[in-house]
């Protein structure tokens, strides 16, 4: 048989060794990690790594502010990420520095090569210098007056208030943030990278490989917009990389930061006998992917190709750009207690449950996503504890208990097996195309069919009955095997639980199992918890500071409507899903005087309970079998009766006048009408 295992080299984008990892970070590598659990399980040789991003200004004056060398600085970074990775079972190959001697080495070489094709070129620039600390000062660490709205105290690049963007020689009364010093402007040569000379190298790379649709597109307005030179050098004093040939010239951190990827790659080399070449040179058959957030595909996917050609490697299979974590549908924030560090997350809650909820949520395209805490806690407690931890708890003990822990000599039911396992093959498609958000919603369906089957068997009432052992014991077989399929689905999700289902099941957990049958398996110990709120609670107040800030006080409204809303972008009116739901049942809600409980098909999957303030206006007979409109994408929402699972739209004044859509040949169960 033909050796069909793939060879594959993945990439997370490196974290700057200049602060702690948080929640926004993880969403990353938590996406990464599972795509390469799901690989190895697959047996395709796969390889990740990752290293702290160690150079640049920052470091070097965080270091300074805190009285050490940069490298202290960053060597006792290394072992806090790596702590905080560990716990999170995000497991590299390798955890390198970009301060190494691996990345000096390919920095240098890539450099020499893109000199030595013609690329490079050299310029006198004019730059911000601040007198007082004989250094050149990047636009950050330049505040002053906005130069459009007047605002106090902003950087050089943007204001916070009134979102104007310029450059620092444009602020009114600028100071060095670092000196308070008024800045001068000086003059200094840098090196470039003429990027337009791979003009035609990257159209065909965006062509040729299969990048997503909304990184081409990204790249296709660069090129519209013409690709500019890239500065690539920094004037000392800098921590990074000496330029080679120069005196007091250094490499900008952007240089040698997805350099370090090759330098993390080939230290691995050297530690276990790998061939780097395999992976890196121009004619390499393996596959190379970097998993990063949309705020860099710039440098991912214009300068890293160039970088690449100008050394003479190979360029990446694809480039997997993901969206942006909010909390609660805002930016993460550190008076809500919303800016959770991956330690204080960990101080207070499983990182499974995370694990899960990220998985649950993401998709192959960069929209954001937004950790909904009510959701959260709604979803882990339904999903995991609920249904996949709940088969085995419901089983495993009459086998214990009544058989010596043996399970039966045949399924009850291999048919159910068998399509158990045939489901496999799609949740595996779904797992490659790092559509996790389906790979969930399929493993969920079969957790649904799986107490589906216990509660229609019963062992509980069997249990009771005379002469029933055999049905007993075969009822709880087939329930633990259905359940060892479904962790084996979500051992790249799961991996602490997964291994102690493994000590559990006294099996490993491979992909597809054969059932197990007259085989001894261990007491059954509980596998999660619920999530509580308290819990929840007790992270963000741990994570909240300077909370009075945030108050605001409320206006009184002129009339009786509400003030017309803070104004949304168009960005944000788009993301709303509006479709035409069918309204296939309708019902009062017990002891609520307002609301009926609506349950909506809207095509494709299962249907939605979404709870509807409309009882005034409708009797809910009447309701059944007409179509409204529904926002399809509101996250799902804990109320007094239980869960929305999206929201109607109707238009009136309330109470008797209100409008649905009456069922019409125009529209279609499904149909986006926005
Ligand atoms: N050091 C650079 C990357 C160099 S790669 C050669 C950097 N570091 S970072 O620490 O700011 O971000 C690391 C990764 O985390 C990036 O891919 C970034 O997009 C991602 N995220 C940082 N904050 C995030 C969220 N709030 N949400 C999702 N991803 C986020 O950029
Ligand atoms: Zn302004």
């Amino acid at each position: 048989m033909e050796n069909k295992m793939r060879k594959i080299l993945v990439t997370s984008a490196l974290p700057y060794a200049n602060g702690s990892i948080h929640i926004g970070h993880l969403v990353e590598y938590i996406q990464t990690d599972i795509w390469v659990r799901f690989q190895k399980m697959q047996g395709n040789q796969c390889y990740y790594v990752c290293a702290d991003d160690a150079h640049g200004t920052p470091i070097m004056l965080h270091a300074q502010k805190k009285g050490i060398s940069p490298e202290e600085l960053i060597s006792q970074v290394h072992t806090e990420h790596s702590q905080d990775f560990q716990d999170f079972s995000v497991q590299f190959d390798n955890f390198y520095s970009t301060h190494s001697d691996e990345n000096r080495h390919f920095s240098s070489h890539i450099y020499k090569g893109l000199q030595a094709d013609g690329h490079i070129i050299q310029k006198t620039i004019k730059q911000a210098f601040d007198p007082e600390k004989q250094m050149f000062l990047p636009d950050r660490f330049i505040r002053g007056e906005c130069p459009r709205c007047g605002a106090k105290d902003q950087y050089g690049d943007s204001c916070e208030v009134c979102g104007a963007t310029y450059s620092p020689t444009d602020l009114k009364n600028p100071v060095s943030a670092l000196s308070g010093a008024t800045p001068v402007e000086k003059e200094s040569e840098h090196y470039f990278v003429n990027l337009a000379n791979f003009e035609e190298m990257l159209k065909k790379w965006t062509k040729s490989g299969s990048l997503q649709t909304e990184v081409s597109n990204k790249l296709d307005e660069w090129f519209t917009d013409g690709l500019q030179a890239w500065d690539i050098s920094r004037d000392a004093p800098y921590f990074g990389f000496q330029i080679p040939g120069t005196e007091n010239k250094y490499f900008y951190v952007w240089l040698d930061a997805p350099i370090g990827y090759m330098a993390s790659f080939k230290n691995l080399c050297d530690k276990q006998g790998l061939d780097f070449d395999e992976f890196w040179a121009e004619d390499s058959k393996a596959e190379l992917y970097h998993f990063i957030g949309k705020d860099i595909i710039y440098f991912h996917a214009l300068f890293w190709p160039a970088m690449l050609t100008g050394g003479k490697f190979r360029k990446p299979t694809s480039i997997f750009a993901h969206g942006f974590l909010t909390v609660d549908g805002q930016k993460m924030s550190k008076s809500r207690g919303t800016f959770i560090t991956a330690r204080s997350y960990l101080d207070h809650l499983n990182p499974e449950y995370l694990r899960y909820y990220f998985a649950a949520k993401l998709t192959p395209n960069v929209d954001d996503i937004d950790l909904n805490l009510e959701d959260f806690i709604q979803r882990v407690n339904s999903d995991l504890v609920g249904k996949v931890v709940n088969i085995a708890s419901r089983c495993a003990g009459f086998i214990t208990k009544r058989f010596d822990g043996m399970l039966a000599e045949s399924l009850p039911d291999s048919a159910l097996y068998d399509s158990f396992i045939e489901a496999g093959a799609d949740i595996a498609q779904d797992y490659e195309a790092r559509n996790y958000n389906k790979a969930m919603r399929g493993i969920m369906a079969l957790a649904d069919k799986a107490n589906q089957y216990i509660d229609e068997n019963k062992p509980w009432v069997i249990a009771k009955e005379q002469g029933k052992n055999a049905e007993l014991q075969a009822i709880c077989t087939q329930g633990l095997n259905l359940f060892r399929v479904l962790m084996s689905y979500l051992t790249p999700i799961l991996p602490p639980m997964s291994q102690a289902v493994e000590t559990f099941l006294n099996a490993p957990m491979v992909w597809q199992p054969e059932a197990l049958l007259n085989h001894k398996i261990e007491k059954f110990k509980p596998l999660m918890k619920r999530v509580e709120q308290p819990q929840v609670d007790a992270m963000l107040d741990a994570s909240k500071e300077n909370l009075a800030a945030q108050e605001t006080a409320s206006k009184k409204p002129a009339n009786d409507n509400p003030p017309i809303a803070d104004l949304i972008a168009y960005d944000d009116f788009a993301k709303v899903d509006l479709r035409i739901a069918k309204i296939v049942n309708a019902e009062h809600v017990e002891g609520a005087d307002k609301l009926l409980r609506l349950t909506l098909d809207i095509g494709e999957e299962n249907t939605r309970n979404v709870f509807a303030g409309i009882k005034d206006a409708y009797a809910p007979e009447t309701l059944i079998g007409r179509f409204t409109v529904m926002v399809a994408n509101l996250a799902p929402r804990k109320m007094r009766f239980g869960i929305s699972e999206g929201m109607v739209l109707a238009a009136g004044p309330g109470k008797k006048d209100l409008w649905i859509l009456s069922p019409d040949d125009g529209v279609q169960l499904g149909m986006k009408v926005k």
